[in-house]
C-alpha cells in the first residue's frame, strides 16, 4: 500500500444534498472527526428545496470545519489534502462544498480531490470503521454493490476502485424517493424514509397486495412508480378524512415490506449475473433501514455470500465516506489535481474524470 502519512490528516466535505458535513482521516482510515448537520428546514415543506439547502450549506459550512478540526485537535495548516463531492448532486450544494475546500485547498497551498458521491457511498464498506463493526477484515474486490438512496438506486460489481460494472438501476423513481412520497401520502413527515420503518412496527405487513414491480424479470432494473400508485389509490377512498390509524400502520408495512421482496428479487438477480464475488454490500440511506437489510442479508447468506453492510451513520451521507473513497484512490498512487475540476449535478460513474498528476499541484494565485 501505497504511503499516505505525508499526504494526510486529509478533510473532507460533503454537501450534494441536504446534509452539511465534515470528517477528518488520518492515513489508515481512521477517522479523527466527523461533524454532520441534517438540514431540518426542509421538514416544514415535505422535501428538499435546493437554494434553502445550498443557503444552509453556505451558513454551516464554515463553522462546521472549524468545529470538526477543533475536535481533531487541528489547524488547518496541519490538513495535508483537501476532499469534496464534486457530483452528481443538487448543484448548489455541489457548488458551495467543493468551492470552499477548494479555497482552503488554495490558502494552504495544498491538493483538492474532487469526489464522486455514487463513488463514495459503495466504497464506504472498505472503511476500516465499517469493517470493524462487521468484524471484517478486508472486503476484496469485486463485490456486488446495491445503492440505494434518496436519489439512486443501482445495481454494481465493484471490481476495484474506479471499475465499477453497472447491472441495472431504477427506470423511475429511487428507493428512498419511494419511501419519502409513501410517508408523504400518509402524512408522517420528511425525511420519509425513518418516519416510515417506525411507523411500520405497528403494522401487518401482509395486510394489504401491493405490487412488485419487474418481479420475475432477469435484470437487475428497478421500478418504485407502480408501487407508490398502488399507496396512492388504497389512501384515495379516505379523501380528506384522516386515515385511521391501524389501515395507516398496515399500508406502512406492507409497503415496507414491498420493497424488501423487490430489492430481494433484484439481487437474486444479480447473484446469477455475477456468480463471482464473495460479498454483496448495501450502501445509501435505505440501506438503514432494517427489514430491507435483513432480507438482503438472508438472500446473500443463502447464496453463500458475505453481506456487509455500513453502520446506521455511515448508510446516510456523511463526510467520512468523501474522505475514504479520496483516500483510496491515493492509495493507488494517484495525486489528483482537481482544483479545476467543475461540479456536475449529473456525474455517472462510467465518466471517472481522467487524473491528473502534476508536481505543481495548488496553481500560482495572483492577486
Ligand atoms: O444516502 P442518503 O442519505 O442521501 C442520498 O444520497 O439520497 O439517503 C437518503 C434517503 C432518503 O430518501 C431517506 O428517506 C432514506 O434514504 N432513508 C430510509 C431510512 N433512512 C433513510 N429509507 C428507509 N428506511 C430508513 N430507515
Ligand atoms: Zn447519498
Amino acid at each position: 500500500m501505497n504511503d499516505l502519512s505525508t499526504l494526510t490528516p486529509l478533510l473532507a466535505i460533503e454537501t450534494s444534498c441536504d446534509d452539511t458535513a465534515c470528517a477528518i482521516l488520518d492515513s489508515q482510515g481512521a477517522i479523527l472527526a466527523q461533524s454532520i448537520w441534517s438540514q431540518d428546514s426542509h421538514a416544514a415543506l415535505g422535501g428538499v428545496v435546493p437554494e434553502i439547502a445550498a443557503r444552509a450549506h453556505l451558513e454551516l459550512l464554515p463553522p462546521l470545519v472549524d468545529l470538526t478540526l477543533e475536535r481533531a485537535q487541528l489547524t488547518l495548516e496541519d490538513i495535508r489534502y483537501f476532499a469534496a463531492t464534486t457530483g452528481p448532486g443538487l448543484i448548489g450544494g455541489l457548488i458551495v462544498g467543493s468551492s470552499y475546500a477548494k479555497g482552503l485547498a488554495m490558502a494552504q497551498k495544498k491538493p483538492f480531490i474532487g469526489i464522486n458521491h455514487i463513488e463514495s457511498h459503495i466504497l464506504t464498506p472498505r472503511l476500516p470503521a465499517a469493517l470493524s463493526a462487521q468484524n471484517c477484515d478486508d472486503l476484496p474486490f469485486p463485490y456486488l454493490a446495491l445503492l440505494m438512496s434518496g436519489g439512486h438506486c443501482q445495481c454494481l460489481l465493484a471490481e476495484g476502485i474506479g471499475a465499477y460494472r453497472r447491472l441495472g438501476g431504477t427506470i423511475d423513481d429511487a428507493a428512498g424517493e419511494a419511501f419519502d412520497k409513501v410517508a408523504k401520502m400518509l402524512g408522517l413527515g420528511w425525511p420519509g424514509g425513518p418516519a416510515l420503518e417506525a411507523f411500520a412496527q405497528e403494522g401487518n405487513p401482509h395486510a394489504y397486495t401491493l405490487p412488485r414491480p419487474l418481479r420475475g424479470r432477469p435484470n437487475c432494473d428497478f421500478s418504485f412508480s407502480g408501487l407508490k400508485t398502488a399507496v396512492a389509490r388504497l389512501i384515495e377512498p379516505y379523501g380528506h378524512q384522516a386515515i385511521p390509524r391501524q389501515d395507516a400502520a398496515d399500508i406502512a408495512a406492507s409497503f415496507q415490506q414491498a420493497v424488501a421482496d423487490i430489492m430481494e428479487d433484484r439481487l437474486e438477480n444479480a447473484l446469477k449475473l455475477v456468480p463471482q464475488v464473495s460479498s454483496v454490500v448495501v450502501a445509501g440511506g435505505v440501506a438503514a433501514n432494517k427489514l430491507v437489510r435483513s432480507t438482503l442479508a438472508g438472500c446473500a447468506e443463502r447464496h453463500g455470500k458475505i453481506f456487509l453492510a455500513p453502520p446506521l451513520s455511515l448508510c446516510t451521507d456523511n463526510a467520512v465516506m468523501v474522505g475514504w473513497a479520496a483516500l483510496e484512490r491515493l492509495k493507488l498512487g494517484e495525486r489528483p489535481c482537481d482544483i479545476d475540476l467543475p461540479p456536475r449535478p449529473r456525474w455517472p460513474l462510467s465518466e471517472r474524470q481522467a487524473f491528473r498528476v502534476s508536481e505543481n499541484i495548488v496553481p500560482e494565485v495572483t492577486a
